[in-house]
C-alpha cells in the first residue's frame, strides 16, 4: 500500500471490540484515509488477517474486507504507525482497578497512560489525539499534562469521542449512529482539531448526528449513558422481583409503562441481569467519581444500580434452588447460553459466570452450551473441572438434565424443540426463562414446569 496517496493517516491503538469495528468502517466509508489498526496482542492482530476475526460481530467481515489491503491494515508495530499517523484513536482496555486506592471501583489508566507515553516517544510531528476508551471525566487534562511537556517542540491536541456501539449490533450502530460526540477544548487549536475528527465522520454520518461539546461534557455523557442504560435494566428488574410476589406480570407493566412516550418501550425487558465489560465498569467508576468530590448521596444512587443487578443474579439462583425442592447436589443443570448478550461471544460480566459458579458451589452438574462463546466460556471457567461440562448442541446440554437455564436470549433457543427436549430431561423438568424469551404456556403444556422473570411459575404441583 502506498502510504503517500492517501489524504489523511488515521492511525488506532487497541484492536478490541471497539478499535477493531469502529476503524473497519472509518476504512470501508472513507477510501481516501489510510486506517491502522495497532495492538500489542500479535494473535488478535494476525486473527484480524484473517477471515476469523478475533470477536464475532454480525456483518464485521464483510465490512472488514471491502478496506482490508485497500486502505485498512492490522499491524503489531506500534512504534513506527505512532510516526507516520495525523489523528491517534485510542481504544485500549480500562478495566476497573483491582489494587491500591479505589479499587473495585475507579478505573485501571494503565493502558491508557502507558499509549501516551508511547505516542509522546515515537512522535515527531504535532498531532491530534482522540480518546475512544471510555474514560473518568477531566483525563483529558491528566493526557494533555504528559503529552504537551514534550521537549521536541510538538503539539498535542486532545479530543473527546467516546464509542457508543453496542456489541451484537456494532455494524448497524456504527453506519448509521444515533449520534457521535466529538469534545474538545474551546479554544482555536482545540476547535480546529475537532473539525477534523468531525470531517472524518461526515463522510458519512448526517451532519445533524454529529454532536460537539466541550470536552469534559462528552467524556462524562459517555458514563451517564451506560449510567442510564444500565439503570433502566436495574428499574425493571427491581419491579420483576415485585410482580413474582403480587401475580401482577413485569411484561404487562413494563408494555403498560412503556407506552408513555415520556418513558418509551426499550430496555424495558426484565431478565437474568445486565453483563458486558462496560455497564457495571462505567457506574463503578461514575461512583467513585462522586466520592471523590464528595458527593455521597450521588454515589449511592448510582451504586443502587449495580447492587439490584447483584440481586437479580442472586434471586435467579435462589429460584432454581427453591423449585428443585433445595438441593441441586448432582443434578444436572443445562444452561443455554453463555454471553451477556445476543449476537456476541463476549462473556466479560455475564451473569452466567456468577449463575455457573454458585450452581458449582451447591455441587450441581453444571453443563454449558453456546453458539459463540463456549471458548470464552472456558477461559472465564479455568480450573474448574469437576462437575463442569462444555457441549456445542443444546439437545446434548439438555440429554438428562433436571433443568435447564436461559441465559442468553439467542433466536436459537427460541426455535428448539422443546418436546423433543423434554422427552430426553429427568422428570420433573424444569425450566428457568431467564430472558422471557420463550412461550411459556406451551412448554407447560409439554409437561415443563416453567419458572419465568417477574411473572407467576406455571408449575404441575399442588
Ligand atoms: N466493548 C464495548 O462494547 C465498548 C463500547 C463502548 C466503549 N468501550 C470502551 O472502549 C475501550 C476499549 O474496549 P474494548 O471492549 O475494545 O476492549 P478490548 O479489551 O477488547 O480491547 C483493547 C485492546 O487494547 C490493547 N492494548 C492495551 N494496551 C495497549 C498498548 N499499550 N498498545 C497497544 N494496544 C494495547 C489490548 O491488547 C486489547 O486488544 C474501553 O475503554 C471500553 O470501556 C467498549
Amino acid at each position: 500500500m502506498e502510504a503517500q496517496k492517501f489524504e489523511k493517516h488515521i492511525l488506532c491503538i487497541g484492536a478490541g471490540y471497539v478499535g477493531g469495528p469502529t476503524m473497519a468502517m472509518i476504512a470501508a466509508k472513507c477510501p481516501q484515509y489510510l486506517v491502522t489498526v495497532v495492538d500489542i496482542n500479535s494473535e488478535k492482530i494476525k486473527a484480524w488477517q484473517t477471515d476469523e476475526l478475533p470477536i464475532y460481530e454480525p456483518g464485521l467481515l464483510d465490512v472488514v474486507k471491502i478496506a482490508r489491503g485497500r486502505n485498512l491494515v492490522f499491524s503489531t508495530n506500534v512504534e513506527e504507525n505512532i510516526n507516520k499517523a495525523d489523528i491517534i484513536f485510542v481504544s485500549v482496555n480500562t478495566p476497573t482497578k483491582t489494587f491500591g486506592e479505589g479499587a473495585g471501583k475507579s478505573a485501571d489508566l494503565q493502558y491508557w497512560e502507558k499509549t501516551a507515553r508511547d505516542i509522546l516517544k515515537f512522535s515527531d510531528s504535532d498531532k491530534i489525539i482522540v480518546e475512544k476508551s471510555t474514560l473518568p471525566v477531566r483525563t483529558a487534562s491528566a493526557m494533555e499534562r504528559i503529552l504537551n511537556t514534550n521537549q521536541k517542540g510538538i503539539h498535542f491536541e486532545v479530543i473527546s469521542n467516546p464509542e457508543f456501539l453496542a456489541e451484537g449490533t456494532a455494524v448497524a450502530d456504527l453506519k448509521s449512529p444515533d449520534r457521535v460526540l466529538i469534545g474538545s477544548r474551546e479554544t482555536e487549536s482545540g476547535i480546529k482539531a475537532r473539525n477534523e475528527v468531525v470531517d472524518v465522520y461526515a463522510n458519512w454520518v448526517p451532519r445533524e448526528r454529529i454532536i460537539t461539546s466541550n470536552i469534559w461534557s462528552s467524556e462524562l455523557s459517555k458514563l451517564v449513558a451506560n449510567a442510564f442504560l444500565a439503570q433502566r435494566i436495574s428499574s425493571i428488574n427491581s419491579i420483576s422481583a415485585l410482580c413474582e410476589q403480587t401475580e401482577a406480570d413485569v411484561s404487562e407493566v413494563a408494555n403498560a409503562v412503556g407506552q408513555d412516550t415520556r418513558i418509551g418501550n426499550k430496555f424495558l425487558n426484565a431478565s437474568v441481569g445486565f453483563g458486558g465489560s462496560c455497564f457495571k465498569k462505567d457506574i463503578l467508576n461514575l461512583v467513585y467519581i462522586c466520592e471523590s468530590y464528595g458527593l455521597k448521596e450521588v454515589a449511592s444512587y448510582w451504586e443502587s444500580v449495580v447492587r439490584i443487578n447483584e440481586y437479580q443474579e442472586h434471586r435467579f439462583v435462589q429460584t432454581m434452588m427453591r423449585a428443585l425442592f433445595n438441593t441441586i447436589a448432582n443434578k444436572r443443570i443445562a444452561l443455554l447460553g453463555f454471553a451477556f448478550k445476543a449476537n456476541t461471544g463476549d462473556t466479560r460480566e455475564s451473569p452466567a459466570i456468577y449463575i455457573t459458579q454458585q450452581l458449582l458451589e451447591e455441587q450441581a452438574h453444571v453443563v454449558i452450551t453456546d453458539p459463540q462463546a463456549l471458548n470464552n466460556a472456558r477461559h472465564d471457567l479455568e480450573g474448574i473441572t469437576k462437575n463442569l461440562e462444555f457441549e456445542t448442541d443444546p439437545y446434548k446440554a439438555a440429554e438428562n438434565a433436571h433443568a435447564i437455564a436461559i441465559i442468553t436470549e439467542w433466536e436459537l433457543y427460541k426455535k428448539l424443540d422443546y418436546k423433543k427436549i423434554f422427552e430426553t430431561m429427568t422428570k420433573p423438568a424444569f425450566i428457568f426463562d431467564g430472558r422471557n424469551i420463550l412461550d411459556h404456556q406451551k412448554l407447560y403444556e409439554i409437561g415443563f414446569n416453567v419458572y419465568p422473570i417477574g411473572k407467576a411459575a406455571k408449575t404441575h404441583f399442588k
